[in-house]
């Protein structure tokens, strides 16, 4: 739907869609620096698969990218999926996730020229809102990005990620989390069988 635009005078960042040549300039490190807990290493077969996955839903996913034209580095990244509803005569929601900018370039605007893109994008689709999950921390930054706080989030995880999101201020990486599940598993055994 959008055309890759360029987002200052001096074309130092360029705004626009992940491509596939991403991996190689630096998008999974981003991600991977901001979210470690929940983003493990993915190969370069993984990340093809999932990118034509993901370019086979056209315009109802898109990933957009802020690429620093000089180092050709991916700095700022973040996603938006265009739900499909009946109600508001068969309206349309973007939801925005995975909002990350490197932490080297915060405080240039970034952020905000990212959320854009991905807000702009559910806007030419025809989406009659954006939504998005954010931290205390972050509500006075999309507060700056035009959104404002409405009605609450809530969340079901799997078991096993109840585990590892109850430990991510421990920063406990799945690895880690499934050693400890086995640990605990072997001493209920040794236990039992002490017991009996
Ligand atoms: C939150 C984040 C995306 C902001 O990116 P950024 O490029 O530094 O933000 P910008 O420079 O575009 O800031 C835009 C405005 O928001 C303000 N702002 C940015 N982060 C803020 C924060 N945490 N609290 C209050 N204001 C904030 C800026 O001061 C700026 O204000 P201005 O327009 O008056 O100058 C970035 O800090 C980040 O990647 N954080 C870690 C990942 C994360 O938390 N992502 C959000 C997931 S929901």
């Amino acid at each position: 739907m959008q055309s890759n635009t360029t987002c200052s005078d001096e074309e130092t960042y360029q705004v626009r869609k992940l491509e596939i040549t991403d991996k190689n300039k630096g998008f999974m490190e981003l991600l991977h620096d901001e979210f470690q807990k929940i983003c493990d290493s993915v190969s370069n077969d993984e990340f093809q698969k999932r990118f034509e996955e993901l370019k086979s839903y056209g315009d109802d996913h898109v990933i957009g990218v802020i690429e620093d034209v000089a180092s050709s580095k991916i700095v700022a990244t973040g996603s938006v999926f265009i739900e499909k509803k009946f109600v508001r005569n068969c309206g349309k929601v973007g939801h925005i996730e995975d909002v990350v900018v490197d932490s080297s370039a915060r405080g240039l605007q970034l952020g905000k020229k990212v959320v854009g893109f991905l807000a702009d994008h559910a806007r030419l689709t025809g989406c009659y809102k954006v939504i998005l999950d954010c931290s205390a921390d972050n509500k006075a930054f999309y507060e700056k990005c035009g959104f404002k706080e409405k009605e609450v989030q809530m969340v079901k995880f799997k078991l096993y990620d109840i585990f590892s999101h109850n430990f991510v201020g421990l920063k406990i990486t799945h690895v880690q989390l499934q050693i400890s599940l086995i640990i605990i598993l072997l001493n209920a055994l040794i236990i039992t069988r002490f017991v009996i």
